[in-house]
């Protein structure tokens, strides 16, 4: 453990239910702007617009409410009569919204299933058993699978399937593939975690570096499925490790380990974990990318620490005791940082949760457009809150 960890304090009980207890008043406060719509993917002078149901992020929105039903149902005492009963229903308004998307093929040729329909459907569907949650995510599922190439066994994350510049995998896409093993589950079909295994192989036997930092994006050859090269899109540059690429490779390799159980897992997680920890500047959130550190006029992304915090803590669920107690305690640090640096406090600042994310900042060297730059993001507020549910009790899954 870095030296400067150890001197770290951890988040306490207390202050993990005052920021749950905040985040469900926040949810609370935004129903009536967004019911019917969802939260845009990032903030604008931290403040998010109302978007239509069409970008890979609308999830999040519908996730965090979810979590925050989860916390009013038990905590009725904090909060305004029938406050988990409104955030339900706006839940449910908003998987007929994600049933008619993928009914109608809006915006759905892409990887990211799994982040649309994991937090909102699958999530409703195990909450409260929702029929159009079920259906919705299933039919997401099969989505998915469109995007799988044999040649190269892997899952394509953008564009046209037949272009060269676009055959590749992405390690984000880990964490859209528990949507296809809980399809599996619920419809007894293997093809799902069939096709999610062979992408997890071919996927972690590429992205992750020598020195376990992490490629954003990996090609393959069209002929052959030979892979081919790694490059990056959001990060500052190609060889460097992208800070929510590395934690999205923290999660990532959690949740492969959760479905696969395949021991060499374990290591890589480790490793991948440590080159995230080992770059992380003195306030334990990361820059955007882990090319930077103190010193350096650059935004942060704290939507990577929370990210990586959750996957520290899923992990802490297979591994031995001593092990698992100190995933537990950085994950602790980072989200009391993270609670005490960049969480919002006071809903005249923001409609959001966690301020000083950064989606997508263009450099001399990335391919990726320039926005939501030192704004919330509504996946930095979704796994802000999915750590303080972690923290808070045994929490079953959305993933
Ligand atoms: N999955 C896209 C991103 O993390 O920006």
């Amino acid at each position: 453990m870095k030296e400067f960890f150890k001197e770290y304090q951890v988040i306490g009980d207390e202050e993990t239910g005052r920021a749950m207890e905040f985040a469900v008043k926040q949810a609370l406060s935004n129903l009536p702007e967004f019911t019917d719509k969802f939260q845009k993917a990032y903030s604008e002078k931290n403040f998010y617009q109302p978007t239509e149901n069409v970008d890979w992020t609308t999830g999040f929105w519908t996730g965090e409410l979810w979590l925050a039903y989860e916390y009013a149902l038990e905590n009725k005492e904090l909060f305004e009569d029938g406050a988990a009963e409104k955030l339900k229903r706006a839940a449910e308004v908003q998987m007929d919204s994600f049933l008619y998307r993928i009914d109608n093929k809006i915006e759905v040729d892409h990887h990211d299933m799994g982040f649309l329909y994991s937090p909102s459907c699958v999530a409703g569907y195990k909450l409260i058993g929702s029929k159009v949650g079920k259906e919705a995510a299933v039919k997401a599922a099969d989505q998915l699978l469109t995007r799988y190439h044999p040649v190269g066994e892997f899952l394509q994350a953008w564009g046209a399937m037949d272009a060269p510049e676009n055959y590749r995998l992405i390690i984000d896409c880990l964490n859209n593939l528990p949507l296809l093993y809980w399809a599996s589950g619920v419809t007894g079909d293997s093809k799902y975690r069939d096709i999610a295994e062979k992408h997890i192989h071919t996927a972690i036997s590429n992205v992750i570096r020598d020195d376990y930092s992490t490629w954003h994006t990996f090609f393959f050859d069209m002929e052959t499925g030979a892979p081919d090269h790694g490059a990056t899109c959001q990060g500052y540059r190609d060889g460097s490790a992208w800070a929510r690429g590395q934690a999205w490779g923290v999660y990532g390799l959690a949740t492969a380990y959760k479905y696969t159980k395949k021991e060499e897992y374990i290591p890589l997680f480790e490793k991948v974990t440590e080159y995230f920890l080992n770059h992380l500047p003195q306030d334990l959130v990361p820059f955007w990318d882990l090319e930077f550190t103190d010193g350096d006029d650059q935004p942060r992304d704290s939507s990577s620490a929370s990210i990586a915090a959750c996957g520290m803590l899923e992990m802490s669920r297979y591994l031995p005791e001593e092990e698992a107690a100190y995933y537990i305690t950085i994950a602790k640090k980072i989200m009391k940082s993270v609670y005490d640096n960049y969480a919002v406090k006071d809903k005249t600042q923001s409609n959001g949760l966690v301020l000083h994310s950064t989606y997508s900042n263009h450099s001399p060297y990335n391919t990726c457009n320039h926005y939501g730059v030192d704004e919330c993001n509504i996946w930095g507020d979704y796994f802000y809150m999915e750590a303080l549910m972690r923290l808070h009790k045994d929490w079953n899954q959305y993933w």
